[in-house]
């Protein structure tokens, strides 16, 4: 095993994945909407989010003039769409109608809600810091909506039409998957037990399956 040094800059793409938001701002009945990947939770009490945005982006402008924003959460059949929003201003140009995008009105602000998107979180501003080279625009949670498919207290991703999209960087993306159960159990010692005789025997198995299929040539995917 190799580990290679990275650039200090690959810790934000280290970070990444969490979903992708496309932060949709409305300012004098003009709507825009930009993809940002920077997003945090930030409290429970009072429900508090972050979107770090670059000061240069109207985006930027547009949340700072209306002090409101919504991130929309979009899945895999939005990922053109996604990319295409991210490649121009919105400042002289309706990007929503040029990605073909339909919105729907949001139920505690003005900004507009990505039709065909998974989850739905509208914000008022609650703070604006400067970080670096970039602002985190805080936003205190108003009004949280998911589709039932995709969300029910975590993400469900049950199918990948209802996962959300993910940004690795440049024009790279994926969907979130493979959900894993993590269980907990101790020795007599508390040392956790990193697996179970039971989860073992599973390794072995799947091992043992995909050494056959490399041997076999055969690259089709398991059901
Ligand atoms: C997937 C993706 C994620 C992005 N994430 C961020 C981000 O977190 N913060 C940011 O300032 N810009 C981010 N950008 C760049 C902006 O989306 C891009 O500059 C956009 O054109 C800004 O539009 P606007 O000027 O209409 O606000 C991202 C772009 C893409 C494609």
């Amino acid at each position: 095993m190799v580990r290679r040094l990275c650039d200090e800059t690959d810790a934000r793409r280290l970070l990444n994945p969490g979903p992708v938001a496309i932060v949709t701002t409305d300012w004098r009945g003009t709507a825009n909407a930009a993809p940002i990947a920077w997003t945090a939770p930030l409290s429970m009490a009072p429900p508090l989010v972050g979107a770090v945005i670059h000061p240069g982006r109207h985006t930027a402008a547009m949340i700072r003039f209306s002090e409101e924003f919504a991130i929309n959460i979009p899945g895999p059949a939005l990922l053109k769409q996604t990319a295409f929003l991210g490649t121009q201003t919105g400042l002289d140009n309706d990007k929503i109608a040029a990605a073909g995008l339909q919105t729907f009105a949001a139920q505690r602000i003005e900004a507009p809600l990505i039709e065909g998107c998974l989850a739905w979180i509208e914000c008022g501003l609650q703070d604006v810091i400067p970080i670096g080279d970039h602002t985190m625009f805080v936003g205190r949670v108003v009004k949280v909506q998911a589709m039932d498919e995709a969300y029910a207290q975590t993400w469900l991703l049950e199918s990948r039409e209802h996962s959300p999209l993910v940004y690795l960087g440049g024009t790279k993306y994926a969907v979130l998957g493979d959900p894993l159960e993590a269980v907990i159990e101790v020795d007599e010692h508390g040392k956790l037990i990193a697996e179970t005789p039971e989860e073992r025997e599973e390794r072995e198995e799947r091992e043992a399956q995909e050494r056959e299929q490399a041997e076999r040539g055969d690259t089709t995917e398991q059901p």
